[in-house]
């Protein structure tokens, strides 16, 4: 079965948690792991995480981008660290666990420091999803979710206009997949248009979803203890950036 989950935040060890829980639950391994966006690609994280402590995940580790990723050295930090986890590009199409997936990592533009350059999903990105073979596809794995789908703005986060990115409805269309599963927005959403049943997960630490061999899609909530460390690693990351740039 494959194990989703999502906005782990540099939390990584929260993974292996959901791992053993979800193992436990249904009596069998999990074959791997896919985390839908802000998985925290940051160097000095990264870093203590897998080579200072010398960490490795319990079960192979993919994931798509987030908008809360160090896009600045992303393709270096994807490369440095290829023994630990896999970096699912946009519009790419894999065979995980039986299932055809199509990855959709960025989101839609917010504002420039919620949404930094390079995680913006692009035009050509849309087309190049549009561009796979029509019903290609069993299951979408995306960070933000596609306008127009039922998914409102979280309170206080009007603002930003509707939810969303533009183009998600006509891959929809395209693809027909059967299952379109998202991040970004914390919370949980489970809705179905047409031939596709979308649904939106919380932040890492409040639950995943397992997608079995068969197709089965179960929802699990599951508490772990809150990231009270995520603002304080996110603060000293400014405070590196900042000290890099002034240097
Ligand atoms: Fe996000």
């Amino acid at each position: 079965m494959l194990l989703l989950i999502t906005d782990v935040h540099c939390q990584y060890h929260l993974i292996d948690e959901q791992v053993a829980y979800a193992e436990q639950l249904c009596g069998q391994a999990v074959a791997q792991v896919v985390v839908l966006g802000d998985f925290g690609l940051f160097a000095h994280t990264l870093y203590d995480f897998f080579r200072r402590a010398g960490r490795r995940f319990a079960r192979p580790v993919s994931f798509l981008e987030g908008n809360h990723e160090e896009f600045d050295a992303f393709a270096d930090l994807v490369g440095e660290y290829r023994d630990c986890f896999t970096w699912l590009p946009r519009a790419s199409v894999h065979t995980l666990d039986g299932h055809r997936v199509l990855a959709l990592g960025g989101a839609a533009y917010m504002d420039a420091m919620t949404t930094p350059r390079g995680c913006e999903i692009r035009a050509e990105d849309i087309a190049a999803c549009l561009a796979l073979p029509a019903g290609s596809v069993d299951v979408v794995l995306s960070h933000d979710c596609p306008q127009g789908i039922g998914m409102t703005n979280a309170p206080g986060f009007g603002h930003f206009g509707p939810p969303g990115f533009a183009g998600g409805r006509e891959i929809a269309a395209h693809l027909q997949p059967r299952l379109w599963i998202f991040g970004h927005h914390h919370r949980w959403f489970d809705r179905t248009h047409g031939a596709t049943r979308y649904l939106g997960l919380p932040e890492s630490w409040k639950g995943f979803a397992l997608l079995g061999h068969h197709g089965d899609l179960r929802v699990i909530d599951h508490f772990l203890d809150s990231p009270s460390t995520f603002w304080s690693r996110l603060t000293t990351w400014c405070q590196r950036l900042l000290g890099r740039e002034s240097s």
